[in-house]
């Protein structure tokens, strides 16, 4: 690894940069993971001093690799005095060329390794990357010490038509080696255990299709609203912010074929491929809800539509639910029960295999109907996996009860968890790209969607609203049980 690096954030006064960007960045220095003469030069339109963008920084900073109190804020300390801030417009060449002299001046050149992250809004993607293409900060794409790399976030485009003209027009700044598309939920720690798990562990993998497993679902929900970033939200909704992207990556992982290798390209191949092998949603196997106010004590827990910032008329989904199949060899005939909502009864991020019933239950007369196993992976809160099983409840009678087989991160792993974005930024110095999403990948995954975006942006009614904190529109159950699926309290 260089000595060096700068490290440039657009978007800097951001939440992403605040509470997820600089904090890892700040963890990764903690670990002595960065650098030694790393710097981060954040750039966005609010004008700040330095000073005053340190003490910004400063508050989402926290002590999690070195709990010693005096020793952290001199850790702190330390890492404040090598962020910088720069003000200007996104789509100014020459704030990006002030920017870059001031890279010079305080890293002594604009040689060694750099990389830019673009956490800005969609509407301001382009002219950014057009502008800092004019400065030729971005020119030089050299393999070994001296590379420049550019980490983009979602939404890619809105669609597979105008994520492809996103992708040619960022074509002509970046090349293909130096763009890294980030779906940070590749960097959560259980995910990146799905394929050890499956491949590394000679138990699941024969069990691990058609024969033997019934239905899987895939369930993301979160307990608040939308909160601060309506705009955003609003322009996009459910389907394009969390189900296309997070959801999709998930159910690649779980039902991808095993690579050739532990390798980058080789992961990749094997995700395109899953998700080539899913045909387009049907609008029949797809739900859509929209929040409504709380069923009892409205109070804080306003309607969608009551949200500030959100249009009184807006008929963006807050809640999708789909159901999916894969047609290949080992999952044709299995449903994929995927779900995202927002102010839902709880904050869950996991996937579930359900296995078929037994073939023949000798213990019918005490135990007719026995629940089927299933395997849970829990990615968020408290990350686990969880195996239900059939046990016998010790006692002097036959009492047959599930029960889990499990291994909590927490208990099992008593050292600190990393974040996703400490991970995949880690990756991004290093270059190791088998975290992010290739080019092709995305367009698989936004050919899965493009038939039903018409219907989700222009439906004659509201979807279906579904009161805050509950577990979603009744269309929901309709549709599972179209499909022979039952839905289970989650774990
Ligand atoms: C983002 C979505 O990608 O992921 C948000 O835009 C969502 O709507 C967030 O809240 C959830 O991320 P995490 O890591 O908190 O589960």
């Amino acid at each position: 690894m260089s000595a060096q690096l700068a490290i440039i954030i657009a978007g800097a006064s951001g939440d992403l940069a605040q509470k997820k960007l600089l904090p890892a960045l700040f963890s990764l220095y903690a670990q002595q993971l960065l650098p030694a003469e790393f710097r981060i030069f954040g750039f966005a339109r609010t004008p700040l001093t330095d000073a005053a963008f340190r003490t910004r920084a400063a508050e989402h900073l926290t002590c999690r690799y070195t709990p010693e109190a005096q020793a952290c804020a001199a850790l702190m300390a330390q890492f404040l005095a090598r962020c910088h801030y720069v003000a200007g417009e996104y789509g100014s060449r020459d704030a990006f060329l002030d920017l870059a002299d001031r890279v010079r001046q305080i890293a002594g050149s604009l040689g060694g390794p750099r990389l830019f992250y673009l956490a800005i809004p969609p509407a301001i993607f382009l002219d950014t990357a057009r502008a800092l293409g004019d400065t030729g900060l971005i020119a030089c794409d050299a393999p070994g010490d001296d590379w420049t790399r550019v980490v983009i976030e979602k939404p890619f485009g809105r669609d597979r038509a105008s994520s492809d003209r996103l992708a040619a027009e960022l074509a002509r700044v970046f090349t293909d080696e130096q763009t890294y598309r980030i779906d940070h939920y590749l960097g959560k720690e259980v995910l990146q255990n799905l394929l050890v798990l499956r491949f590394a562990n000679q138990v699941f993998e024969p069990l691990w299709n058609r024969t033997y497993v019934r239905d899987v679902r895939i369930c993301w929900k979160e307990d608040l609203g939308v909160g601060a970033r309506a705009g955003y939200f609003d322009a996009y909704g459910i389907v394009r912010d969390v189900m296309q992207n997070h959801l999709m990556q998930m159910l690649a992982l779980t039902a991808m074929e095993p690579p050739v290798a532990f390798a980058a390209q080789a992961i990749r191949n094997e995700k395109v491929r899953v998700l080539r092998a899913i045909p387009p949603l049907r609008p029949e196997d797809l739900v859509l809800g929209q929040y409504a106010a709380a069923a009892r004590g409205a109070g804080g827990r306003p309607a969608y539509r009551a949200e500030p910032g959100v249009p009184p008329d807006s008929r963006t989904a807050t809640y999708a639910a789909a159901v999916l199949r894969v047609e290949n060899e080992r999952w044709r005939g299995v449903p994929f029960f995927v779900e995202c909502g927002k102010a839902l009864d709880g904050q869950l991020a996991a996937i579930h295999l359900r296995f078929r019933d037994v073939p023949s239950n000798i213990f019918d007369q005490t135990a007719p109907g026995l629940p089927p196993n299933e395997l849970i992976i829990r990615v968020q809160p408290d990350e686990g996996i969880f195996y239900r099983i059939v046990n016998k409840v010790p006692g002097l009678n036959l009492r047959l009860e599930p029960t889990e087989l499990n291994l909590r991160y927490r208990t099992a792993f008593p050292g600190v968890i990393p974040e996703a974005y400490e991970s995949l930024l880690l990756d991004v110095i290093k270059g190791d790209k088998s975290l992010f999403i290739r080019g092709d990948e995305l367009a698989a995954a936004w050919d899965i969607f493009d038939a039903v975006l018409p219907a989700v942006d222009a439906r004659p009614a509201v979807p279906e609203l579904y009161p805050y904190g509950s577990r979603g529109p009744a269309g929901r159950a309709q549709l599972a049980a179209r499909h022979g699926l039952e839905l289970e309290p989650p774990a």
